[in-house]
């Protein structure tokens, strides 16, 4: 928990005037941690602006303190189906639970973060905010929804909501005048302006015959005062595959030489490079139709759109892209300039960094699995991953930021043990730990969980492993290969069967990781750690439970999952 005092001098009238008042507390949730440097910039943004302003991650929050807090400020994402990001958890379901205290005198507003894309748009954010207001609290700003491009709704709402404060504070000082989404860096390069880096090396880790491509990238950062910790992400702004764009073109018949404004600046792009680079047309959403069908003559795409059409429309996007729409609801009697505004920004892919820079000046490893899927007909593919395994050469360059993720960090102590699970892709921030405690000397033991379908082809930097247990950077690992034996084996299998000695780790005081997917992957092997808590501590699954949830909110459970 920081406290952020307002500059010496600069507001030190106000502050002795009416020191309470001017009390702001900002929380976030935060998964990738764009949440988290929002909530960053408005702490910062507020405090220049004489507030006196507490900023806290949610999880690092006392919910008893509540019930003193004057003015609140929650800035939070949603995942998946609509969950709270893993730091948001304990505090959401207090504040869902019978112990939230009536919150009559709190002035509350909330920022959310979401993807359009997804039917549980910014749930978090809105249950947070419905949730103050039954408590008692009072909105004094709306809440502002944000889909991936959040630059400028949030620099919004930061601004929206500081004169709200001032205005309740009966300060009539000018409203805040521009803000900035984007918190400080100390590189020139961020989100909003990324970074050319150069591509050194591209190739595939998987062996011959694989069903999988998975695609080990080196990127040089060479010149961009860029740097980053284990755990850390890379976001990357890919382009469109050509093959679609053109296909896209053909469609429609439109120029692809003509322009395009591409943003409310008003910059213009031709049609061919806007739509390369600048668009996203690979996702359809629910917004996304409904604003189409207001520009189209097309009576079906109007009537797919209209009240109690959603299960049509759902199954619709279900596989679709944007090729689809245009082919399905044509012709496009629009100017391609009208269709345009309608798309959404192409959004920066987020890959978690394989390397460590201390092993690796001035480089980023990244690694990648590939995405291709067939649906209605047609071939699809990952817009990134293959634009990763098809198109990008050494001497390219790609458009990178780096993205702090301050919710998957090595312990501070290096002696404490660490416990990784990373089937598949989830290797990847692994790989920087384990380079990162062997350059360092740390003394902890660590070990790794890995998983893929055959040992043959799919054993990920394999040699790196095996250099790793020989040179002790790496104490254990285990392997679950899931295709190579008649029934399935998975990396929680192989946990299971260590039981005894996990717990006796997790006893010693090890930090869990697990990375990779989601929906099967991590969902499963968390219900596994609760079996071999609950099983080796000689304890209640409830109990159990509970020992995970303290880990988490101690940071001794940390989970980058996608
Ligand atoms: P499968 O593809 O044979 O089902 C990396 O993708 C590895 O994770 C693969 O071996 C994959 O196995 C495995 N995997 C799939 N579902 C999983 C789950 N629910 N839990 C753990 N591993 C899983």
């Amino acid at each position: 928990i920081g406290v952020l005092a307002p500059k010496a001098g600069e507001s030190a009238l106000v502050q002795n005037t009416a020191p309470v008042s001017k009390e702001v507390t900002v929380l976030y949730g935060s998964q990738t941690g764009n949440a988290q440097s929002l909530a960053e910039n408005a702490a910062k943004t507020l405090s220049e602006q004489g507030f006196q302003v507490t900023i806290s991650s949610m999880n690092d929050y006392k919910p008893n303190q509540l019930k003193k807090e004057k003015n609140l400020l929650i800035v939070v994402s949603t995942h998946g189906e609509g969950t709270p990001p893993d730091n948001a958890l304990s505090f959401y379901e207090f504040l869902h639970g019978r112990r939230a205290p009536k919150l009559d005198g709190l002035n509350f507003s909330v920022l959310s973060l979401g993807d359009s894309s997804y039917e549980f748009f910014c749930q978090t954010g809105k249950d947070f905010d419905g949730k103050l207001e039954e408590l008692g609290g009072t909105r004094i700003f709306p809440r502002t929804d944000c889909d991936l491009d959040f630059d400028e709704p949030a620099a919004e709402w930061i601004s929206g909501v500081i004169t709200c404060l001032k205005e309740k504070q009966g300060d009539n000082a000018a409203p805040a005048g521009e803000v900035s989404a984007e918190s400080a860096q100390p590189s020139a390069y961020s989100r909003t302006n990324p970074f050319r880096a150069e591509v050194l090396e591209n190739i595939n880790l998987n062996g011959r015959g694989s069903n999988k491509e998975t695609r080990h990238l080196e990127l040089s950062l060479e010149g961009s005062g860029l740097t980053y910790e284990p755990g850390d992400s890379l976001g990357i702004y890919p382009e469109n595959d050509p093959v679609l764009v053109d296909l896209l073109l053909e469609k429609t018949g439109w120029d692809p030489e003509s322009s395009v404004t591409i943003n409310k600046q008003g910059d213009r792009l031709s049609l061919r490079n806007a739509l390369l680079t600048h668009f996203e047309v690979t996702v359809l959403s629910k917004p996304l139709l409904e604003k189409l069908a207001g520009i189209s003559d097309q009576s079906v795409l109007k009537e797919l759109v209209s009240p109690g059409k959603e299960d049509q429309l759902k199954a619709y996007i279900e596989g679709r892209d944007l090729i689809d729409l245009i082919e399905d609801f044509g012709p496009w009697t629009v100017s391609a300039e009208e269709f345009v505004q309608n798309l959404r920004k192409m959004p920066a892919r987020l890959y978690s960094i394989a390397s460590s820079l201390t092993a690796n000046p001035d480089e980023v490893h990244l690694t990648i699995g590939a995405v291709r899927y067939e649906t209605h007909g047609r071939k699809r593919s990952g817009v990134c991953s293959i634009l990763t395994a098809e198109r990008l050469q050494p001497g390219d360059t790609l458009p990178v930021y780096i993205q702090k993720n301050q919710n998957f960090k090595l312990p501070e102590n290096p002696d404490v043990p660490v416990i990784m699970v990373g089937p598949g892709t989830g290797i990847a921030p692994f790989r920087s730990f384990i380079q990162e405690r062997e350059e360092t000397g740390a003394g902890g033991k660590s070990w790794l969980f890995f998983g893929d379908q055959h040992f043959v082809t799919d054993f990920l930097y394999q040699t790196e492993w095996q250099k790793a247990l020989e040179n002790g950077s790496l104490t254990r690992m285990d392997v679950a290969f899931s295709r190579d034996t008649a029934e399935k084996v998975y990396v929680q299998h192989r946990m299971l069967e260590q039981s005894k000695e996990l717990y006796a780790w997790i006893k010693e005081g090890a930090y869990v990781y697990i990375c990779g997917d989601e929906k099967h992957m991590a969902h499963d092997v968390h219900s596994t750690l609760i079996s071999i808590i609950e099983n080796e501590g000689g304890m209640s699954r409830a109990a159990a439970e509970e020992v995970l949830a303290g880990m988490q909110q101690q940071k001794r459970y940390q989970r980058d999952v996608y």
